[in-house]
């Protein structure tokens, strides 16, 4: 036997008991005459005790030649501590080793295996089952462990069928990029990788399965972020016989149920947000209301008065910073500078300091007088003592700018603590986005989301106003999840694909299996998608995904480990139709 027990598992009553345990050296300490083992396993640590004269000399011999991470299998009895540590649960005790075998040795590890490493993170991507053997990367794994576990039994306990979908797919030309996999057997020809089952589920719909899930990888060839992956995970979902309240129902209580099991919490009841007004109030149609500063129109009360900047500009919109009327001029130089920035591209910002004293002191004095400055105050609610920053310019870009600067000034005034969650539903979203470049509609979120039917009529006229039954739901600024009601009638989905600029053959080529699957019956439906890689780095109080997926791609999209993606041979390209084998 290997081990009677793991390293995490002994404590005070097992004292006297003999037992063998295996795992991996974290540490040695030799005071000469005593040596103490760090023994690691997945379960916890258990320190190991050699004692001179007690233990036999040929094993401190042993012991003396081990290193980090050397796994070793070590038999003694279990002592109570001299010096208990209650910092680890098998602080209490510790093992008098009386055999000792080397299992297999290993290499000086290139970083610490600890919960604050030297690593950096390309080190630790190379060696990632050394990453993995920190105790901070397998309590993230088990948090997406036990949050695909909730999962799983809130839909099963509520009908839903888990079915696989396929990986190889078919490539379409809508939303981000696809990954593509040339075909042996049909040279020219490529199979695409799914960037989410959505057809599929829809057919599962049509075939009258009622309600699916699937836990599925899901990939995109799309510029990455702390956020995004080019394969990630989906927890998919589709219903029948269903309108936009059920679904919002259904998943809030998913989302909830995941936060109880997997963190304790007790989520309140989401509130719901139209997409103009997170737009109107937040600049962003994910907006995190862990805190207030809500935008304030000022087009009314700041144009007209011979500035320049904001006589020139569709929208004069600020925020109010509480508390913040005494930033000094370094400070407000360094906000200046954010927005400044080219990811962001403000050209300025203005601020008015609403003094103790009750006067104004702004950056923009010469243009307005202490009453005009009064008045902008009183319309955002400030107090003495606040400080009011305002931007100026095109009304969508400025709304954007803005975003960034209330979440920058809710990082700098703490208001975004970690294990606060502030869900909330993001809903009536536009049903088509133009695009200036390419002079056509885009579906805001994919081509078979149904329109509002109130909308309906719009379609033809003003396509841009037309809303959708399509939703997000929102977690502290984090997009977790989205979906929509379907199109389900033939022709209507026939018109959506034509006001996308498909003709009607290239739809038939395309989408030809789901408008046929339409003609069979196709009930209505609806569904949602979580990010659930996202889910689990919010849970797990993670800005980047990475930390939460065993194997992540880098921010380049290669996977340092394996060192993909990589050449193939000459031959493996001539047989897959790619290229000659002696081109010349
Ligand atoms: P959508 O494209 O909004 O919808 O995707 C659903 C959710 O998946 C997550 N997500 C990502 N996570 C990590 N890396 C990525 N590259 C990435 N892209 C998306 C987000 C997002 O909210 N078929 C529809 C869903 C539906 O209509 O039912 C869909 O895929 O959290």
């Amino acid at each position: 036997m290997l081990r009677t027990h793991t390293c995490g598992e002994l404590r005070i009553q097992h004292v006297g008991q003999k037992v063998t345990l295996s795992g991996w050296v974290r540490a040695i300490r030799d005071k000469g005459h005593l040596l103490w083992i760090d023994l690691r396993d997945r379960y916890g640590i258990t320190q190991l005790l050699i004692e001179e004269g007690k233990a036999p000399e040929a094993l401190l011999k042993v012991a003396r030649t081990l290193g980090r991470e050397f796994v070793v299998q070590a038999s003694g009895t279990v002592i109570e501590r001299a010096s208990k540590n209650d910092k680890i649960p098998t602080g209490d005790i510790e093992v008098a080793v009386d055999s000792l075998k080397v299992l297999n040795a290993s290499d000086v590890p290139p970083f610490l295996i600890e919960d604050e490493t030297d690593g950096g993170e390309d080190l630790r991507m190379k060696y990632r089952y050394l990453d993995l053997r920190r105790d901070i990367m397998r309590r993230r794994l088990e948090l997406r462990h036990r949050a695909a576990r909730a999962t799983r039994e809130y839909l099963d306990a509520r009908q839903f069928i888990e079915v696989e979908t396929p990986v190889l797919i078919k490539s379409t030309p809508e939303g981000a990029r696809d990954f593509v996999v040339p075909s042996r057997l049909h040279p020219g020809q490529f199979y695409a990788l799914p960037q989410s089952p959505q057809t599929f589920k829809q057919i599962l719909m049509v075939a009258g399965f009622d309600r699916y899930y699937q836990i599925v990888k899901c990939f995109r060839d799309e510029d990455l972020r702390a956020d995004r992956q080019p394969e990630f995970t989906q927890i998919d979902c589709e219903m029948s016989f269903v309108e936009q309240e059920d679904i919002l129902q259904m998943f809030e209580g998913l989302v909830k149920h995941i936060f109880k099991s997997v963190k304790g919490i007790e989520l309140d009841d989401f509130p719901r947000m139209s997409y103009d007004e997170a737009m109107r109030l937040y600049g962003s149609d994910k907006p995190d209301i862990r805190f207030g500063m809500t935008f304030v129109e000022l087009n009314h009360l700041a144009k007209g008065k011979g500035f320049q900047v904001f006589d020139n500009s569709e929208l004069v919109v600020g925020i109010c910073a509480p508390g913040c009327a005494n930033y000094t001029r370094k400070q407000l130089d360094e906000l200046t500078d954010f927005v400044r920035r080219p990811q962001i591209g403000a050209k300025g910002l203005v601020y008015v300091k609403y003094q103790e004293d009750g006067s104004f002191k702004s950056s923009v004095d010469k243009f307005f007088s202490q009453d005009d400055l009064k008045q902008w105050a009183e319309a955002m609610g400030a107090q003495a003592g606040d400080l009011l920053l305002i931007l100026a310019g095109e009304a969508d870009k400025t709304r954007k700018q803005l975003c960034e600067l209330r979440l920058e000034m809710g990082n700098r005034l703490g208001l975004r603590p970690e294990n606060v969650y502030r869900p909330l539903w993001v809903i009536d979203f536009p049903l088509l986005e133009w695009d200036e470049e390419t002079q056509r509609y885009y579906a805001m979120h994919h081509p078979f989301t149904s329109p509002k039917p109130e909308d309906i009529p719009l379609l033809d006229s003003e396509p841009g106003k037309v809303r959708a039954n399509a939703y997000d739901m929102v977690i502290n600024g984090v997009e977790v999840g989205g979906g929509s009601i379907r199109i389900h009638d033939q022709a209507l989905q026939k018109k959506m694909f034509q006001i996308l600029g498909f003709s009607e053959e290239e739809a038939e080529a395309q989408f030809g299996f789901l408008m046929n699957a339409f003609r069979y019956g196709a009930p209505p439906h609806g569904g949602i998608a979580f990010g659930f890689d996202r889910l689990c780095a919010l849970m797990g109080g993670s800005e980047s995904i990475r930390d939460f997926i065993a194997f992540p791609k880098n921010t380049s999209g290669r996977d340092v480990m394996i060192e993909s993606p990589s050449p193939i041979a000459p031959e493996q390209l001539e047989e897959l139709g790619l290229c000659l084998k002696n081109p010349r």
